[in-house]
């Protein structure tokens, strides 16, 4: 049986609990008095109570339910990503896009192609092996299949609904979500086996400075500038945008892909934030990359068609690469016996002037 003593402290336990509970009672009697009074006053402001619920400390916001952030209604940062998504990400991307499609058809109305100025002479240099190409194309196709995707993702609502209507526009953006979240991982695959194929030929040289300083021939009086197997522009394009740009946004786009492993939203919304910039950033440098690659450059698109370029080409547009293959093959294809002429590209300057 408990003692007297025991008693008078039960007693006094009890006392303080019931003190507790009654001025907690009385608290939540006046918030909740302050809150009707605040309907009165001011319908629907319910803003205190909201900005406890934003801020998922009060002990009142739990749940049962297990996962990240689960006990969090609403994730004020959420706003902020949806305002730069919405803003300058879309504004800003979709004008620079506008505009260096702009500039590129401008530049190709007033300058036309890059054309020979020799005559082809009909004897053929392999310029990319079957592997090259075969790994080229993959991530090519991937690529344009996710930059298309990403565009309708990004800009779809404000250029495509409009025209397609709400059904339509949903079928194609849930279309377009799958067809990206699935050929992601693709085109990481082959942005490495891109990188490891073609590293060797893109590391920097002395000469590509002269290339850099003379952009490449492609303003001003179109000389003809020598360079190696790749010239300084598509070194900057392997380095920066195929390696870097390429390796953000797989690696983002993999922990947005594959969202079971505690990501938070604030940490999804900020890799959807560097994703989409440097997915922006990265069409932008492809369209360049693939002007030149098809109407750009007479006869660049077939290289990569076919592997095979003409030894004209190949002596004008890579000089010492095309010195270097002759070095170490002997003879091209051709005439047999007929050998090829290895007179410097510069003994051709008369022909570039247009
Ligand atoms: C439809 C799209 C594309 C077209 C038409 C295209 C066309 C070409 C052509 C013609 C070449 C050979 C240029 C030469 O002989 O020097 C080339 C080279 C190359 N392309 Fe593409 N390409 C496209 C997309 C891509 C994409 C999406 C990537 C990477 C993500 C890429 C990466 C490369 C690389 C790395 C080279 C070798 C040159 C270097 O290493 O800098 N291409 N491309």
């Amino acid at each position: 049986m408990p003692g007297y003593r025991d008693m008078g402290v039960l007693v006094r336990l009890l006392f303080v609990l019931c003190v507790v509970l009654f001025a907690q009672s009385a608290w939540a009697v006046e918030g909740s008095a302050k809150q009707a009074e605040r309907q009165a006053t001011q319908p629907l402001n319910n803003a205190p109570f909201w900005r406890d619920v934003r801020g998922g400390e009060n002990p009142y916001q739990t749940t049962q339910v297990r996962g990240v952030e689960t006990n969090v209604l609403v994730q004020t940062e959420g706003e902020i990503w949806r305002q730069i998504r919405n803003g300058p990400i879309t504004i800003y991307g979709g004008w620079l896009i506008i505009l260096i499609t702009a500039l590129i058809g401008l530049y190709y109305s007033l300058k036309g192609p890059l054309k020979l100025h020799e005559k082809p002479t009909g004897r053929m240099v392999e310029r990319f092996n079957s592997w090259e190409r075969i790994v080229h194309w993959t991530t090519a196709i991937s690529f344009v299949i996710l930059a298309v995707t990403g565009l309708i993702i990004l800009f779809g609502k404000y250029v495509v609904l409009p025209v397609l209507g709400y059904t339509l526009f949903s079928w194609l953006a849930t279309l377009a979500k799958n067809l990206h979240n699935f050929v992601g991982p693709l085109f990481a695959v082959c942005a490495v086996l891109m990188f490891v194929t073609f590293v060797k030929d893109n590391i920097p040289k002395a000469h590509d400075w002269i290339w850099v300083k003379k952009l490449g021939g492609f303003f001003g009086s179109r000389e003809h500038v020598p360079s190696g197997r790749f010239n300084a522009g598509e070194k900057a394009w392997f380095w920066i945008v195929v390696t870097l740009l390429g390796v953000v946004s797989a690696v983002t786009g993999f922990i947005m892909d594959f969202a079971n492993f505690g990501q938070g939203r604030g940490t999804m919304q900020l890799v959807n934030v560097i994703h989409a910039v440097s997915a922006v950033l990265f069409i932008v440098a492809a369209l360049a990359h693939i002007y030149v690659g098809t109407i750009g450059v007479e006869g660049a698109y077939q290289t990569m068609r076919t592997g095979m370029t003409d030894e004209t080409w190949a002596r004008e547009h890579h000089e010492y690469w095309y010195n270097d293959y002759v070095a170490s093959h002997g003879s091209i294809g051709g005439a047999p016996g007929s050998a090829p002429s290895t007179a410097p590209a510069s003994a051709m300057r008369e022909g570039w002037k247009t």
